[in-house]
């Protein structure tokens, strides 16, 4: 074991996880670690195991931010159990010289699965269908019919791995695909999607995916004015971070009618209030942030991010690192 990287004098290093994971995973760290498992303890009980934690394994539903690293002074590591890390200070980590890692690439296929689900949910208009049945109306009570997805215009935004998987199930029904990205693609050949500018992509869609990280430049991404320049025929699929959609102009754009639907596995805040308009609507689905929720994903997730703290303990190279901004 690298004690340059464990920061231990003497005796194993100290791993902390803070959210609930497989037993195997514990084991895993107990190879190479002394574990302290307070998932679904008071986060006010944290703070006397994070006193002397080398590493932490966290979801990317807990804030990683000053108050939580104050608390872990002997901090090496970080390794979120998410793709995503918008939860975590990333400034903050460099400054302390903490190692972030995620679980990049273990949830590509399950996620596509969802956000294909969501695209034929909110295309085929079936939520409304199941709050139908629910108040005991039937089909024949006209209830409004869904668009085909064959011949449909689907816009990802945001055309990365989980967006080629996406793509190739919205192939297989007949649909075309487009997507917007900061730099077009060279492989449109192969993909069989096309490049276009973000407004151009808005405008063409039947329906929009969006798959980009929360990041400043896409905070608040889809406001009026992208609602605006949508089809009114069309729908929003939203699988990424809720803050990237303005939650006060989508209700207005549905409202308005301006966009048909939305089907969203995240939303901003999460969880929305079960009072708030958005839930009530026969024209939204709303999804409590599953994505990756299945127990085989789940599972490899948080291998994956075990054998990161242990790679870092034992001084191999991570096997899903992130890079942390320069100063
Ligand atoms: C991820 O991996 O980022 C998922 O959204 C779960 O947070």
């Amino acid at each position: 074991m690298s004690a340059a990287r464990n920061g231990a004098a003497a005796g194993p290093p100290h791993v902390v996880v803070t959210t609930p994971v497989p037993p195997a995973t514990i084991e895993r760290l107990r190879e190479h670690a002394d574990v302290t498992d307070v998932a679904g303890r008071p986060r006010a009980e944290w703070d006397a195991a994070l006193a002397t934690a080398t590493g932490v394994l966290v979801s990317s539903a807990i804030p990683i931010d000053a108050a939580f690293l104050d608390a872990a002074p002997n901090l090496k590591i970080v390794a979120t159990w998410s793709v995503g890390y918008d939860n975590v200070d990333l400034d903050a980590l460099r400054a302390r010289g903490i190692v972030l890692t995620n679980t990049s690439g273990s949830l590509v296929e399950t996620v596509a699965d969802l956000t294909y689900a969501l695209v034929i949910f909110a295309m085929r208009n079936l939520a409304v269908g199941v709050n139908w049945v629910r108040s005991g109306r039937w089909m024949h009570d006209n209830m409004p019919f869904g668009h085909d997805l064959e011949g449909a215009t689907l816009g990802i935004v945001g055309f990365g791995q989980i967006g080629l998987a996406v793509a190739k199930r919205a192939q297989c029904s007949g649909m075309r695909v487009i997507y917007s990205n900061r730099t077009p693609r060279a492989d449109d050949a192969v993909t069989g999607a096309s490049y276009r500018p973000f407004d151009a992509l808005l405008a063409e869609a039947d329906c929009v995916v969006l798959l980009v990280p929360l990041m400043p430049q896409t905070r608040g991404l889809f406001g009026d004015e992208q609602f605006a320049q949508m089809r009114p025929t069309a729908t929003l699929v939203n699988v990424a971070r809720g803050q990237v959609v303005d939650t006060a102009a989508l209700l207005r754009a549905l409202e308005r009618k301006t966009i048909a639907g939305a089907a969203l596995d995240v939303t901003d805040p999460e969880p929305l209030p079960p009072d708030h308009p958005l839930v009530a609507r026969d024209d939204v689905i709303i999804l409590p942030h599953v994505g990756s929720a299945t127990y085989e994903t789940r599972a490899r997730m948080a291998m994956l991010a075990a054998e990161n703290i242990v790679a870092f303990l034992t001084g191999a190279p991570l096997p899903t690192p992130v890079a942390l901004p320069v100063a």
